[in-house]
């Protein structure tokens, strides 16, 4: 007898409670009328009045370590109930849902989207990752242009050369190997410069690159597209004057400036007391790029523009860092909130 109830006392040890049901089953098995235990002392009269001193002591001893076991595991599950039903309390307020938005880079992206998609433009997109041709030959880039230097752009690999694109002109030709015209695009996306990490300058950005080849368009078309879009952009009262530039795959090159808002023209620190602020870059397509693409130059011409996101973001709310852009500071981004 003694053997079988020191079995008894290790099965006991090694029985794991971890639910109601297996609480159950325990107190069936060992405690109940006819479990182990209670069977057990009946057992007990046939035993030797010389044994039953220890054998009682043991049979004691097994039936209160089998009750504590039980009762410590009945209220280990009572006090997790209640504290379920303390966490399920549907009269509790929810907690609060953290609202996301959208980033000023998409806002001011979007918002130019739109504007040029009222007027018939497409969206289109190119990768990130190109090749010689498209960024830099087809746009007719002289082989010593410092672009091309590996001091300022970022080159993944060697004959032939591939790099990270370093704006959205590239989008134009391949848009314009691919599609006859009439054309009329603008081509969103990320762009990347060997450059020094600055208030005004970042190895990553974003441009809008803009593009329209059809039969005889002229600088006409081209002035007055954009002056439409600063409008739309910046307030009916908004000004643009052109100035002469060089980009080598437009001739004649532009760079536009619009009139500042915040001074309206008198001059202020924004636009450095000159009443105008840079916003973007464009020019009549120059034939050569034309031909590189497969589009014939005698019978078609076009404009194309591009311009800084995060430049022109930074003009309309007054950001005076780039960096804010890229650290996703809570306290910066959710001051756009509001804006869609
Ligand atoms: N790709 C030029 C840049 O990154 C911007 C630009 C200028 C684009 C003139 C154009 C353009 O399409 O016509 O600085």
């Amino acid at each position: 007898m003694k053997n079988k109830v020191q079995q008894i006392f290790k099965d006991i040890d090694s029985f794991t409670i971890t639910s109601t049901d297996s609480l159950e089953e325990f107190r069936l098995k060992y405690l109940s009328k006819k479990g182990i235990i209670p069977e057990l002392f009946k057992g007990f009269k046939t035993v030797s009045p010389d044994q039953r001193k220890d054998i009682g002591r043991l049979l004691n001893d097994l039936k209160n370590k089998a009750q504590e076991k039980f009762n410590q595991a009945r209220e280990s599950m009572e006090f997790r109930k209640e504290k379920h039903e303390e966490y399920m309390d549907n009269t509790r307020p929810a907690e609060e849902f953290q609202l996301g938005s959208r980033h000023p880079v998409s806002i001011v992206m979007n918002k130019i989207c739109d504007i040029f998609a009222r007027i018939g433009f497409t969206i289109s997109e190119g990768p990130e990752i190109e090749d010689d041709w498209h960024n830099f030959t087809a746009l007719n880039f002289p082989p010593d242009h410092p672009a091309r230097d590996m001091q300022d752009t970022f080159f993944i690999e060697k004959d032939p050369e591939i790099a990270l694109r370093t704006h959205t002109s590239s989008v134009q030709v391949r848009i314009m190997e691919k599609n006859k015209p009439p054309i009329r695009t603008i081509s969103p996306g990320r762009v990347f410069r060997n450059e020094a990490i600055s208030a005004r300058s970042h190895c990553i950005f974003h441009q809008i690159e803009g593009l329209y080849i059809d039969k005889d368009v002229s600088s006409a078309d081209l002035k007055q597209s954009l002056f439409y879009f600063a409008k739309e952009l910046l307030g009916e009262d908004t000004g643009i004057r052109f100035r002469p530039s060089y980009f080598p795959f437009t001739e004649p090159s532009a760079e536009m400036d619009v009139s500042c808002n915040i001074c309206e023209g008198k001059g202020c620190n924004v636009c450095k007391y000159t009443g105008w602020l840079e916003i973007l870059g464009c020019g009549m397509v120059d034939p050569n790029v034309l031909n590189n693409c497969g589009i014939d130059s005698n019978i078609y011409s076009g404009f194309a523009f591009g311009m800084g996101i995060e430049r022109t973001a930074m003009m309309i709310y007054q950001i005076r860092d780039i960096r804010l852009f890229f650290e996703n500071d809570l306290r910066f981004l959710k001051q756009f909130e509001s804006i869609i």
